[in-house]
Order: C-alpha cells, then sequence, then structure tokens
C-alpha cells in the first residue's frame, strides 16, 4: 500500500464528514420534495379491472398528462399486500433478486364498484379509491395505513428524470424504526420543518462517519416499521435507486414520504400487527439467513493488514499462549499481489496453503478479502478473461469503464450480467483460486462500489450494465450481487457440503441470504461505540442480524477504558471482530498489561460460554424469520419507556444486555421491562431484579450487565478453550431460570457446525426444555430429526424467586436456598428425559 494513497484516502475520510449531497442537492429529489402538492391527479378505472387466478389488474391514469399506468395488487402469505405501477410504454428496473421465491396467493374475493376496489388478503383488506387515486389498508375495520392520501404519488417518465415517489400513513403508530443504515438511533427522528433532514439511501464508502446522522452509508434496506404501543406496521419499498425517505412521527399516528431517482414503484404493505410479526413477514419475502457455520459466531481477529505469513502465525501463537480465544484470523488487501485478486503475494506469503494447514490444525479459519474492483493490467488472468468476455461494466459508448481504486486503475466487475456472476463465482474454485483451501472464506469489501476519483467517490449513474440498465437503477444492488456470487463460488467449491462464509460491506434487502455485515470504518471512541448497538439492531429487524461493529473502532489508536468496553458489547452483537487500520498501533489484546487482558478475556469468555444459545438462536431466525437481536420494544412495547431504548438489547428472547457505553462509569441505568412479575437474574452478582424500569446497576471496568429472563432455560459451556471446535466435547450446563409460576422453558439446537446436513438430511437434535412442577423435561421438536451428540449434560442450575417483593423493591440478593445446583451428572443429550429436581 502506497502511503501516498492512504493519507488521502483519510483526509477524503475526514472531510467528506460534510460533504455528502442531501435531498436538496439533487435535482430530482427538490423537485417532487418541495412540490405544492393538491388533489392527486392519479385516477382509477375501476370498471377496467382484470383478474387472473393471483392479481389483480388495474389502468391507473395520471389525468393531468392522460397517461396510464398499469397497477398490479398481490396478495403474498395472506399477511402481505403487495401493489406494483408499471409504465406499459417503457421497462423500468426492478431488483428482484431481492426476493426469495414465493407464490402469490391464488385470488379471493373482490368487491368491485365504480367508485372503489376491495381486495382481501387474510384478515386485511385493501381498498382502492378510484378518483382520486388513494390506497386504504385495513385489518377487519380497523384503518392500519394508506399511500398516496396526501396525494404525493409522482412516477416521471423522461430519460433524464426517471423519478418517482410516495407518501404513507400510519395509523395507530408512534415510532418509525428501520431504513438502515445508518450512524443514527433505533427510533428515527422528525424531517423537514423543525426537524433534520430526510435519511438518504445511497450506498458509499464514508469512513469515520458522524454520529446522529442521517447521511448515506455503507448498506441500504428500504424496510421501515411504523411501531408504537398498540400495533407495528411495515412498508417494504423494493427499489435500488438512491432514495430519500421523510418521517414524521405524531402521537398517534406515523407518516413517511419516499422519493427515489428511477425504478419501478413497487412496494410491500406488511400488516404485522406486532414487530415480531412484521419482522417475520419481511423475511418471508426476502428470506432469512442460513445457519451460520458455528466457527464465525466466535471471535474473530483483524488487522488492516497481516503483512506476513509470519506476522499472522505468531498472532495466533500468542492468542493462544495467552488464552484468548479465536475462530477466524483475516487478511485484508495485502496479501495480494499488488492488489490483484485471486493471486497472492508470495514474497510476504511463501506457502498460503502451508499456513491454512497451520490454523486448521489449531481449529481456525482464514478470511481473506476479494473486492470488485479489478487492476486493469494485460496478463493478469482475471482482467484478461473479464476484458474478452465484456463482464465488466461499460461507459455509454461502449467502451469499459474504468477508474482509480486499491491497485490504481481498475474495472468493475458486473455482477449484473449472469454470465459474469457465474465466470466469477468460479474464480473460487478450489482449482482456480491458487493457494485457497476450504479452509478459507471471503470478506467483500469497497463494493459500494469505490471509486476513488468520481464523484461521493463512487460509480456514476450514467454507466451501463449488462442487458443495458443504468448504474443509477441498481446502484444500491451492486455490493448484494457481488455476494450473490461470492456465496454461490462457495457453495460450488463445496458442492453445496460445506456453509459459506462471506462480510460484506455493501448491502441490500436480502443480503442476509448471503452475506454477514459490519458497521464499516468507524472511529475509537465512545458515540462509535454507542451507535454501533442501534445500527445493528436496526439492520437485525431489515432481516440482516449477522452484524457487528469493529471492536475497538477502525481508524486510530483505542484507549485501553474504551477497548475493553467495546470488547465487552461486542461480544453481545452477532459478528465479533476486532479490526484496525494501517496506522493505528497494534492492539490484539495480548498486548496489555494483565488486568486489561483479564477484563478482555472475561468477555471473551463470556461470549463463548453462550455460543450455543446464539447457534440455536440463528436456528430459529433461519426457520422462524425472527431477528436474533431484538430491541427492548420488540416484547414490552406496551410500556411507552421501552420505545426509544436502544442502549441496551435482547439476544433471542432471553439475555437482556446493557453494556457500558460511557467513559469511567462506575454504574450505569438500566431498564428492566416486564412488570414485577417479570424477573431477570443475574447469575455473576447473584441478583434478581424485577422488571421494574430503571435500576442503577454498578459497573467495574470487567463487570458487563447481562441478564437472564425469568422463566427460560439457558445452556451454556463454561470452560474456556482456543475456539469452538476445541470446545465440541466440552459438557453442557443448564441454568434454569423460574418465573412467576415457578417454571421455565427453552430451546437447544445442536449439529456438526458445518455442514449442510441439517437441511439435506436432517441431521440435527432440536430440543425443547421445560421445567414444570419441580422436573426438567426434554423432547424432541422434530421427531424426524436425528444427531448423536459427543457432549452431555454436567450440571443443571435452578435459580428461584425467593418471593420477598415489598413495595418499592428493585432487585434481591439470592441465597443459597434460592438456587439449587446439580453437578456430575454426565448424562446424555436424548428426547424423552425427566430429571426430577426438586
Ligand atoms: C387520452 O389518451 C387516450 C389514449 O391513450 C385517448 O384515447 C384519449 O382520447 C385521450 N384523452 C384526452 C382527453 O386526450
Ligand atoms: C482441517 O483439519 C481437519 C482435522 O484435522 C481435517 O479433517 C481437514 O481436512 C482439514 N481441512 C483442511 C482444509 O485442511
Ligand atoms: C458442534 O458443536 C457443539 C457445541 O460445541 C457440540 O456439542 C457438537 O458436538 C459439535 N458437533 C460436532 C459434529 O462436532
Ligand atoms: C443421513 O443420516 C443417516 C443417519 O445418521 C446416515 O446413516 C446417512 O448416511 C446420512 N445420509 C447422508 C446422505 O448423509
Amino acid at each position: 500500500m502506497n502511503l501516498a494513497i492512504q493519507l488521502l484516502y483519510l483526509l477524503i475520510c475526514t472531510t467528506q464528514i460534510y460533504g455528502w449531497y442531501t435531498c436538496d442537492d439533487k435535482t430530482f429529489c427538490r423537485n417532487i420534495r418541495y412540490k405544492e402538492f393538491g388533489e392527486s391527479s392519479f385516477k382509477l378505472l375501476a370498471d377496467h379491472a382484470t383478474i387472473t387466478h393471483d392479481s389483480l389488474f388495474l389502468d391507473l391514469v395520471d389525468t393531468s398528462r392522460n397517461k396510464t399506468f398499469l397497477l398490479t395488487v398481490n396478495c403474498a402469505f395472506e399477511q402481505i399486500h403487495r401493489f406494483n405501477i408499471q409504465d406499459p410504454e417503457k421497462r423500468r428496473f426492478n431488483p428482484k433478486e431481492s426476493l426469495q421465491e414465493f407464490q402469490f396467493k391464488e385470488n379471493g374475493n373482490y368487491i368491485i364498484a365504480n367508485d372503489r376496489i376491495i381486495t382481501y388478503c387474510g384478515p386485511s383488506t385493501t381498498t382502492l379509491y378510484a378518483d382520486p387515486f388513494r390506497i386504504e389498508v385495513h385489518i377487519y375495520d380497523t384503518l392500519i395505513a394508506t399511500a398516496n392520501n396526501d396525494g404525493k404519488l409522482v412516477i416521471n417518465t423522461d430519460d433524464d428524470d426517471e423519478s418517482i415517489s410516495m407518501d404513507f400513513e400510519f395509523m395507530e403508530t408512534e415510532r418509525v424504526y428501520g431504513i438502515p443504515l445508518h450512524a443514527e438511533r433505533l427510533s428515527l427522528r422528525n424531517t423537514g420543518p423543525g426537524g433534520t433532514i430526510p435519511y438518504r439511501l445511497y450506498n458509499v464508502d464514508h469512513c469515520c462517519y458522524a454520529v446522529d446522522s442521517q447521511e448515506p452509508l455503507y448498506g441500504s434496506v428500504p424496510v421501515l416499521y411504523a411501531h408504537g404501543r398498540r400495533r407495528t406496521t411495515g412498508l417494504f419499498w423494493l427499489n435500488s435507486a438512491q432514495t430519500f425517505v421523510d418521517i414524521q412521527n405524531n402521537p398517534d399516528t406515523t407518516k413517511t414520504f419516499f422519493i427515489s431517482e428511477s425504478g419501478e414503484m413497487d412496494f410491500y404493505v406488511l400488516i404485522g400487527p406486532t414487530l415480531e410479526e412484521a419482522t417475520r413477514q419481511y423475511t418471508l419475502l426476502t428470506g432469512s439467513a442460513n445457519l451460520p457455520p458455528q466457527f464465525s459466531l466466535g471471535h474473530h481477529q483483524s488487522r488492516y493488514s497481516y503483512m506476513s505469513q509470519y506476522d499472522l502465525l505468531s498472532v495466533v501463537k500468542n492468542f493462544d499462549e495467552h488464552d484468548f480465544p479465536v475462530d477466524v484470523l483475516w487478511l485484508d488487501i495485502d496479501y495480494t499481489d499488488n492488489f490483484k485478486y485471486f493471486t497472492w503475494n508470495f514474497d510476504a506469503f511463501p506457502n498460503p496453503v502451508e499456513m491454512q494447514q497451520t490454523l486448521n490444525s489449531t481449529g481456525r479459519k482464514l478470511v481473506v478479502i476479494i473486492d470488485p474492483h479489478i487492476k486493469v493490467e494485460e496478463g493478469y488472468f482475471v482482467y484478461d478473461q473479464g476484458m474478452e468476455n465484456g463482464y465488466f461494466v461499460h461507459n455509454p459508448d461502449g467502451s469499459v469503464f474504468t477508474g482509480q481504486c486499491w491497485p490504481g486503475l481498475s474495472t468493475y466487475i458486473d455482477f449484473k450480467n449472469p454470465h459474469a456472476q457465474k465466470w466469477y463465482s468460479n474464480l473460487f474454485d478450489l482449482d482456480y483460486f491458487p493457494s485457497s483451501t476450504e479452509n478459507m472464506f471471503i470478506w467483500n469489501d469497497m463494493n459500494e462500489p469505490v471509486v476513488f476519483d468520481q464523484d461521493e467517490e463512487t460509480m456514476p449513474n450514467y454507466l451501463v450494465h449488462y442487458d443495458n440498465w443504468l448504474h443509477r437503477d441498481l446502484h444500491n444492488m451492486y455490493g448484494f450481487l457481488q455476494t450473490l456470487g461470492t456465496w454461490t463460488g462457495l457453495m460450488d467449491r463445496s458442492l453445496n457440503t460445506r456453509r459459506p462464509f462471506v462480510l460484506t460491506r455493501s448491502h441490500f434487502a436480502g443480503s442476509q441470504r448471503y452475506a454477514a455485515i459490519w458497521t464499516g470504518d468507524n472511529l475509537p471512541t465512545w458515540e462509535h461505540l454507542r451507535v454501533s448497538f442501534p445500527m445493528c439492531l436496526s439492520e437485525a429487524l431489515a432481516g440482516i442480524s449477522n452484524c457487528g461493529a469493529d471492536v475497538g473502532g477502525f481508524v486510530g489508536n483505542v484507549e485501553t477504558e474504551l477497548l475493553q468496553r467495546w470488547y465487552q458489547a461486542g461480544a453481545w452483537l452477532p459478528f465479533f471482530r476486532q479490526h484496525s487500520t494501517k496506522d493505528s498501533d497494534r492492539r490484539e489484546p495480548y498486548l496489555f498489561p494483565d488486568d486489561v487482558q483479564a477484563t478482555i478475556r472475561k468477555a471473551l469468555r463470556e461470549r463463548y460460554a453462550h455460543l450455543q444459545y446464539w447457534y440455536t438462536t440463528f436456528f430459529e431466525h433461519e426457520l422462524f424469520g425472527y431477528p436474533v437481536i431484538r430491541p427492548i420494544s420488540y416484547y414490552y412495547n406496551n410500556d411507552i419507556n421501552t420505545l426509544d431504548i436502544d442502549d441496551q438489547w435482547l439476544v433471542g428472547k432471553n439475555i437482556l444486555i446493557h453494556p457500558v457505553a460511557e467513559p469511567q462509569t462506575s454504574s450505569i441505568n438500566v431498564y428492566f421491562p416486564g412488570g414485577i412479575e417479570t424477573f431477570w437474574y443475574s447469575v455473576e452478582k447473584n441478583l434478581m431484579y424485577f422488571g421494574v424500569g430503571n435500576v442503577q446497576v454498578e459497573t467495574p471496568i470487567d463487570y458487563t450487565p447481562y441478564f437472564y429472563r425469568g422463566g427460560s432455560i439457558i445452556t451454556r459451556k463454561n470452560t474456556l478453550r482456543r475456539s469452538s471446535i476445541d470446545m465440541q466435547n466440552d459438557p453442557y450446563n443448564i441454568y434454569v431460570f423460574l418465573d412467576n409460576n415457578n417454571e421455565a422453558e427453552g430451546t437447544l439446537y445442536v449439529d456438526d457446525n458445518i455442514s449442510f446436513d441439517y437441511k439435506n438430511n436432517k441431521s440435527f437434535l432440536y430440543y425443547q426444555l421445560t421445567y414444570i412442577n419441580g422436573m426438567l423435561n426434554m423432547y424432541t421438536l422434530d421427531e424426524d430429526s436425528h444427531f448423536e451428540d459427543k457432549a452431555f449434560i454436567e450440571s443443571i442450575l435452578v435459580y428461584r424467586n425467593p418471593n420477598q417483593f415489598e413495595e418499592g423493591t428493585k432487585y434481591i440478593k439470592l441465597s443459597t436456598d434460592n438456587v439449587l445446583i446439580k453437578n456430575n451428572l454426565n448424562l446424555k443429550l436424548k428426547s424423552g428425559l425427566q430429571i426430577k429436581l426438586l
């Protein structure tokens, strides 16, 4: 890496904080946003309805210019209304790859009158008013959403302005969550007069971003949830062009206004009525993540860059010598020969295969970076093949587009081209990618995509992709399309037998099917630690649960206090990686004084102790679509205080976590939700808290406040090992936390941790555990599944409410009478197991 480029890059990073375009800078957006809208000029020809087995087609006329559009209405999964508007005279782009395959529901009833049409979808209906055109969605008799009620529907059809817009209102809601990624609170702010600028969705490389900001970042997921005490309604705006979103929160209704630069108008209303249901409905459309290989839920160690084979292996050795568990080591761009992806710098990495085998022999994996820009250099096989076959993005005159990135002059793979996709996937073939092994996984970076010498350091709108689509139409899904190719490559490489792991920076709706994400180039500051929580929560609600932030902050040196707190928090976000840039001091945990090491080791231990809980929660995400991490208001939204909480969260349903994200603090305020009949247990402190709201909790530097919900059963493995593989034979410890009725339940999922046999051959254990009448019961949730686990149950611990609630009590110290411990059990996991404990 050239130091000058690096410095230039840092300079650009810091100056760009103030340099991003807003709606006001973009003509298409300004024209729409500041337009005086009167009554909508759109009118439905209700008597022209055409009905097929799964669709209702209607002519929608813009009377101001006598132009007819085609409106299609569908119902998906009996809970999702879909509205699509096309121009019969001109095709418009639809990012359909973002959806997983599904069929619309067969038609139900319609009521067609002159002034309106009513369609049915499960318990809800759509009423399409003819003149002026507007849409209402009801659940039974309750109005939950409208579209075009303010008449702000716009469809521009000039070649140089294909922008579209639509207004929405959501009844009985008070807050809006979603439309990641922004460095912003979970609950979105009011935009417009008295508020902030609109939220911008436009994938860019935005280093060192400001927090509390509506500016664009690396990914865009155009789904939002209007949420509140009474209900949740979702809106998925399926569009991959640059988009601006206005938000208005009112006491009992929320409004949003979407403006996109181009593309077809295609949106889905998710009827909820809870946040849990609405997020599940969203994953019915865009899919849930495949169960990640278990190693990827462990701890990752990265650096920009480990500069040699020797450097990388000595990091591992040091981790082992100092008892820090780690599953994955990472190589940034410097492992390549002059930033030519799919090649190696053999001077620094003389024997990559041996390096990977050494990693493998200690139970570790390798991740290497593959970016979408390809160095312009004749004789470089990727460049030559791409040029020969026309696989790169083009200029309007048909020549190949080139721009500056890490290697200097570069071309960019056109992942929209199915032939280029296939070719790119094949590059991951073990025979093709020199010195790669099955032990190597992939990181896709700079895929917004980054072009240093272009406006906002990204690809210009006018470039041409396969089938003559403009870059403008698909900008926000470029990185998504790369990860589709990477995922497919890793699947093909193993003949579909091993689960891929891919990390991506740029992402879009549906990215969860192919990759994990992180929050990009953050800073070693307390506010960046703090903002990573709502950033990942917002992504989780938008389908992408596997999210984390660079532990310690990417750019610059981190203070040891912040680093320790960051490990404690990072251990409770799904993707857990330490990463830092070139000119920052090395910060591998073994480099710090013993007390700091002890704190970090403890945080890592807490992560690994709960690995099977994380794994089980990810399995249930795949099965049901529920996010892995959840805001407090996911379950407790009838308590208005929870609606704005985003400094604490839930992992699954049962673990409440409130990391410390402030310097030099000896205590923090934790919000315990659920009312006095809900209990939250701290095993470390032997305390039981009642769900009565704010409680001050002491936070010495080596303590992370996390709590188990009364009524849950959590399985842990408590022995500290080098990696997840080394824990496989370790015994389980089953923790039972009793609720108000002295009962509890939980689930446990186990499989081979790496293959697809859980899908192809039902090779897994999926058990329900219950505790009723002093008896722990274990039974299978899938009669056809089968798996022989090497591990056995060593101990069962039962935590009980001491029944000492008095008015004003916020927590109780548990005595030995309140905790029943059975050790040395040596029991095999099996369905039908019953253990009498009391
Ligand atoms: C509107 O356009 C249609 C054809 O698209 C035409 O038949 C009709 O006469 C036009 N109406 C007016 C008022 O121009
Ligand atoms: C990794 O090690 C395991 C066990 O020692 C072995 O079965 C496997 O083939 C190795 N994998 C690679 C890619 O070297
Ligand atoms: C997968 O990991 C779990 C948890 O450590 C372990 O109990 C199980 O035996 C592992 N599976 C295999 C096939 O090693
Ligand atoms: C499926 O699982 C069964 C039972 O464990 C095993 O005997 C069989 O070989 C497996 N089949 C495949 C295709 O892996």
